[in-house]
């Protein structure tokens, strides 16, 4: 390493996993009030996928494995293995822990990060942060959720909004201080802990038959609350990275956006001055996966050969919490 440079962490392999049963729109024509038309039209959402057998350390185990597979990289070479999510397999031990040991990366350490919506980007500025106080040389970033197993399907504001998923990335240093991690602004308020939430199984309401009658284990959300911050504080705080980091709308290849909704991606991108083709979309396919939404668009517009080295990034969540951030970032592979 230089002496006086600074080192930055780049993302040198990704993966991801999306299980195969698709639940599409006319799935939930048939189980609640609700048509495509509606879903369409309000959320940008035309499928999304149901992991049926399995928990979220087995997307994240399969995310891990192709990312690995597609550099041909020994599981041992890990050093940490941080995995974002808020549906861990349990409270206890991390799903980190159940990756590690499935994947058999033997000399890792690891963790579970718990910040929703905005999980994947929390969990990447920890892995650059690892990265770049020179201790670690291979940090495992995963952002996985099974969604499905906290969706109530009667409730039809919310169930048709979520799927399944897990996608990696890796990430390693380099001396080039042109590429990577470049900046990032992240926040918390706590004071939105009203608009979404799951009250049920932790300590505040540990389970009981009541809180199991009274549907507190599934995930509860006022999505109109929900909107009208997520709206003005995805848009305010890609804006800000922009202008913090002297960047105009021609200079970012790419917006990659958390997909909760296509409209507060929309809403985002025009506060950024940023044109359509130049936004990361797949809601229509995965609908909102939580933690794994922004990998998974990396990995799908990195293999299909949008995104290429010098590209710059800018990657913005908004979820429970709230949790909120942005991050710029330049592809180096
Ligand atoms: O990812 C973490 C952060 N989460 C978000 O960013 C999500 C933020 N919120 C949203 O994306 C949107 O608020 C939703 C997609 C959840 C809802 O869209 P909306 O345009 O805000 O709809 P709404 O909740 O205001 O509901 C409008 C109407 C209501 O009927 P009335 O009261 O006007 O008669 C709802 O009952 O649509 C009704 N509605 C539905 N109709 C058909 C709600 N859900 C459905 C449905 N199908 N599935």
């Amino acid at each position: 390493m230089e002496k006086n440079g600074k080192r930055r962490a780049i993302v040198t392999g990704v993966g991801m996993y999306a299980p195969d049963k698709i639940l599409d729109n006319a799935f939930f024509e048939k189980i609640v009030d609700t048509n495509d038309e509606w879903i369409r039209s309000r959320t940008g959402i035309i499928e999304r996928r149901i992991l049926e057998n399995g928990a979220t350390s087995d997307l994240a185990t399969k995310a891990a494995e192709d990312l690995l597979k597609s550099i041909n990289m020994s599981a041992e070479e890990i050093d940490a293995i941080i995995v974002a999510t808020v549906t861990p397999d349990m409270f206890f031990p991390a799903t980190a822990c159940l990756v590690q040991n499935n994947i058999g990366a033997k000399n890792a350490w690891g963790f579970d990060l718990s910040a929703a919506c905005s999980g994947f980007l929390f969990a990447f500025q920890t892995g650059c942060s690892l990265i770049e106080s020179g201790r670690y040389k291979k940090v495992m970033v995963i952002g996985a959720d099974k969604m499905t197993s906290i969706v109530d399907y009667t409730d039809r504001n919310n169930c048709i909004l979520f799927g399944d998923a897990a996608a990696a990335v890796l990430l390693e240093p380099t001396e080039d201080e042109s590429l990577g991690m470049q900046d990032s602004l992240l926040k918390v308020d706590g004071s939105g802990k009203d608009a979404l939430y799951m009250l049920g199984g932790g300590s505040l309401n540990p389970p009981t038959h009541e809180t199991v009658d009274k549907k507190m284990h599934y995930l509860y959300q006022d999505g109109k609350a929900v909107f009208k911050v997520a709206v003005k504080g995805m848009a305010d705080i890609s804006y800000d990275i922009m202008q913090k980091n002297n960047l105009t709308s021609d200079d970012i290849a790419y917006l990659v956006p958390h997909q909760a909704n296509l409209r507060i991606i929309a809403a985002t991108a025009e506060r950024m001055g940023i044109s359509k083709d130049k936004v990361m979309i797949n809601i229509d396919r995965y609908g909102n996966t939580t933690a794994a939404t922004i990998p998974l668009c990396l990995v799908e517009y990195y293999r299909n050969g949008k995104i290429k080295k010098g590209d710059k990034l800018i990657l913005s969540a908004f979820g429970a919490g709230y949790t909120w951030g942005a991050i710029y970032l330049v592809w180096a592979i």
